[in-house]
C-alpha cells in the first residue's frame, strides 16, 4: 500500500505579505495583529497553510529580507508573545504556519556585522571580506553582479572590501564557517519549539559559494546582472554543490520533531533536474519550480512546463509545486494582460517591456482566474499569493518619491522594482485604505490606487461571481475532486486547448481563439466565469466530472 500522503504533498500555501496583509495599530503597515484578525478569513477561503514573509527585526533595506536579529519578531510587527499566539490560533483552525528564514545574508545591522565592521577578532570570517583589485586596491576584488544593480561588493574605511549579492545591507553569510552553520541550526529549533511547521528557504541556491570567488566567466551572463534567473548555475555564487551538506544538516534539525516539520526551497537555478538535487531524500522536502509562473499564456508551453515539473519531481519522489506569482514578480493579472511572448518570461526585468505596452486588465483577470483552476486541479502543492484571490493588478503607477523597493534606486532608477505587487490589501470601504488599517487616516506604506473599492475583499464577499468566491468554491471542491486524484493524463483536445484527467475529473482551458465544445456528457462542476455549460469560451477553464 502506498505510504499515506502528508499534508505538505498536496497543500494549498497562502503567502502572507505581512507588510502589506492588514494593519492592526493604524501605523500603515500590516502586522501580527492584524494578521491574527484575518486569520478566519484565510480559515473560510480555505487554505491549508500560510507563508509568512520575514517578520523578524530588520532596518527594512529589502522589506526584511535584511534580518538584524533571527530569533526575535520586527517591533513594527508585534512581539514574540503576539507570535505565539498567532500560531496558536491558526493550529486550532487547522492551517500550518510556514515562516521564512534567510539565511544567504543578514542585515548589515546584525551584532555579526557591526563586530566585523569594528574588526572584532575572527569576526569578518563570518562574511566574505577580502581586499580589491588594482595598484590600491580601489577595483572590487571581482566582476560579480548584485541582483539588485552594480558591484555586488562594498568597501569599508579600511580599504577592504565585503560581498552582498543583494543590497550592500544585506552582507553574505560565509557558510564555510562552523559558527554559522551551528547558528542556523540553532534558529531552526527555536522556532520550531514555538510550533512552526516549516520554512520557506530564501535563496537556497545562493549559500556556498566557489571557493576563492572567482570571476564569473561567461560574459553573456556577467552583462546581465541582477537576475538570479540568467545565472541559474553557471557562475560561481550559485548553485554549488556544497550547499547540499548545509541541508542535510538542517533535515537532520527538523527530523527531530513531532508533528513534521519541513522545508521548502527558493531556488533559481537552471533546469528542473538540478532543482530535483535539493529534494533527495536526506535533503529538502519541496522547491518552488517557477516555470508555471514564467509561462506565458500560451497552450503549449502551459502543457510543456506542467510535464516537465511533474517529471522532474517524480524523479526524486517529491510533489511538483506551482507558483503563479509572488512578492517579486509582476502579478499575474497585469502579466496576463498584455501580449504574451513565445517563451518562458526570461526574468521579471521583462517589467521595462512590458510597461511600453497599455494592460487589458479584464482580459488579464479573465486568464488569471482561468489560470487558477488549471493551478488547483494540478497535483501537488499549489501557492496563492496574497492578493491573487482578489484578481488585484500590478500597481505600474506608484509616485517615484514613494517607491520602496531597493531596486529602483540600485539600478539607477531603471528599473521599478517589486513595489507594485505589494500593495497594501484592500478589505472594504470606497477609498483608501480600504480597511487595511482600522483607522481611516491611517497612511499606507505603499500608497492604494483609488480605484480598488470593486476589488475590496467585502465587495466580491458580495457577489458569487467574483474572482474570492472562484477561489472559495475551487478551495472548498479541490480535496474532493483533486487531492487525491492520482496521476495526470492528457486529453486529447483542439488546438490551444489545454485538458487533463485526474480520476474521474477533468480540467479544460481554452487558449485558443475561438470556443470549443465540451466533451458530450461533461457535468461543469466549476468554471471559471459564470454559465458555462456545454460551449468552453476563449480564455477560460472548466473542472467537469465524467461520471
Ligand atoms: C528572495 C526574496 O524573495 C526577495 O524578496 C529578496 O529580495 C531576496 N531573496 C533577497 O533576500
Ligand atoms: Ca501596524
Amino acid at each position: 500500500m502506498a505510504p499515506e500522503q502528508s499534508w505538505w504533498q498536496t497543500a494549498v500555501v497562502y503567502q502572507v505579505y505581512i507588510r502589506s496583509f492588514a494593519d492592526g495599530n493604524g501605523d500603515g503597515i500590516g502586522d501580527i495583529e492584524g494578521l491574527r484578525a484575518k486569520l478566519a478569513y484565510l480559515g473560510r477561503l480555505g487554505v491549508d497553510a500560510i507563508w509568512i514573509n520575514p517578520w523578524y527585526p530588520s532596518p527594512m533595506a529589502d522589506a526584511g529580507y535584511d534580518v538584524s536579529d533571527y530569533r526575535d519578531i520586527e517591533p513594527s510587527y508585534g512581539t514574540l508573545d503576539e507570535a505565539q499566539s498567532l500560531i496558536a490560533e491558526a493550529h486550532d483552525l487547522g492551517i500550518r504556519v510556514i515562516l521564512d528564514i534567510v539565511p544567504n545574508h543578514t542585515s548589515d545591522q546584525h551584532v555579526w556585522f557591526k563586530a566585523a565592521l569594528a574588526d572584532d577578532p575572527g569576526a569578518r570570517d563570518r562574511y566574505h571580506f577580502t581586499s580589491g583589485r588594482g595598484d590600491d586596491g580601489s577595483e572590487p576584488p571581482n566582476n560579480w553582479q548584485s541582483i539588485f544593480g552594480g558591484p555586488a561588493w562594498t568597501r569599508v574605511a579600511d580599504g577592504s572590501w565585503y560581498l552582498h549579492l543583494f543590497a550592500p545591507e544585506q552582507p553574505d553569510l560565509n557558510w564555510d564557517h562552523p559558527e554559522v552553520r551551528a547558528e542556523f541550526e540553532d534558529v531552526l529549533s527555536f522556532w520550531f519549539e514555538r510550533g512552526v511547521d516549516g520554512f520557506r528557504i530564501d535563496v537556497a541556491h545562493g549559500l556556498v559559494k566557489v571557493p576563492g570567488l572567482p570571476d564569473g566567466v561567461d560574459p553573456s551572463v556577467d552583462a546581465v546582472p541582477h537576475s538570479m534567473l540568467v545565472f541559474g548555475d553557471q557562475h560561481p555564487a550559485w548553485d554549488q554543490d556544497g550547499v547540499h551538506e548545509v541541508y542535510r544538516g538542517w533535515r537532520a534539525v527538523a527530523d527531530r520533531y513531532t508533528p513534521e516539520r519541513i522545508f521548502i526551497a527558493e531556488a533559481w537555478v537552471s533546469s528542473n533536474e538540478r532543482l530535483a538535487r535539493y529534494l533527495r531524500p536526506d535533503e529538502l522536502h519541496t522547491a518552488f519550480q517557477f516555470d508555471f509562473l514564467r509561462s506565458p499564456w500560451r497552450a503549449e508551453k502551459l502543457r510543456e512546463v506542467i510535464d516537465d515539473a511533474i517529471g522532474s519531481a517524480a524523479s526524486v519522489g517529491a510533489p511538483p509545486t506551482w507558483v503563479l506569482s509572488n512578492h517579486d514578480v509582476t502579478r499575474t493579472v497585469t502579466r496576463f494582460s498584455r501580449s504574451q511572448p513565445d517563451q518562458l518570461v526570461e526574468t521579471d526585468w521583462e517589467r521595462a517591456r512590458w510597461a511600453r505596452e497599455e494592460p487589458d486588465h479584464e482580459l488579464g483577470r479573465k486568464r488569471a482566474r482561468a489560470a487558477a483552476l488549471v493551478q488547483l486541479a494540478l497535483p501537488g502543492t499549489a501557492y496563492v499569493y496574497q492578493g491573487e484571490e482578489l484578481a488585484l493588478e500590478e500597481i505600474e503607477d506608484v509616485p517615484d518619491d514613494l517607491r520602496q523597493d531597493p531596486t529602483w534606486v540600485q539600478s539607477g532608477y531603471t528599473d521599478v522594482g517589486r513595489d507594485g505587487c505589494r500593495i497594501p490589501l484592500p478589505w472594504k470601504d470606497t477609498a483608501p485604505p480600504y480597511g487595511f488599517a482600522g483607522d481611516p487616516a491611517a497612511v499606507t506604506w505603499l500608497p492604494q490606487p483609488d480605484h480598488w473599492a470593486p476589488h475590496s475583499v467585502e465587495a466580491q464577499e458580495r457577489d458569487s461571481a467574483s474572482t474570492l468566491s472562484l477561489y472559495r468554491d475551487a478551495l472548498e471542491l479541490r480535496p474532493t475532486l483533486w487531492r487525491d486524484a492520482g496521476d495526470l493524463k492528457w486529453l486529447t483536445a483542439p488546438d490551444g486547448v489545454v485538458a487533463f484527467e485526474r480520476g474521474a475529473s477533468q480540467c479544460w482551458v481554452n487558449i485558443s481563439t475561438a470556443d470549443v465544445d465540451l466533451p458530450h456528457g461533461a457535468v461543469v462542476v466549476l468554471a471559471s466565469v459564470p454559465g458555462v455549460e456545454t460551449t468552453l469560451p476563449v480564455d477560460t477553464a472548466v473542472w467537469v466530472r465524467t461520471e
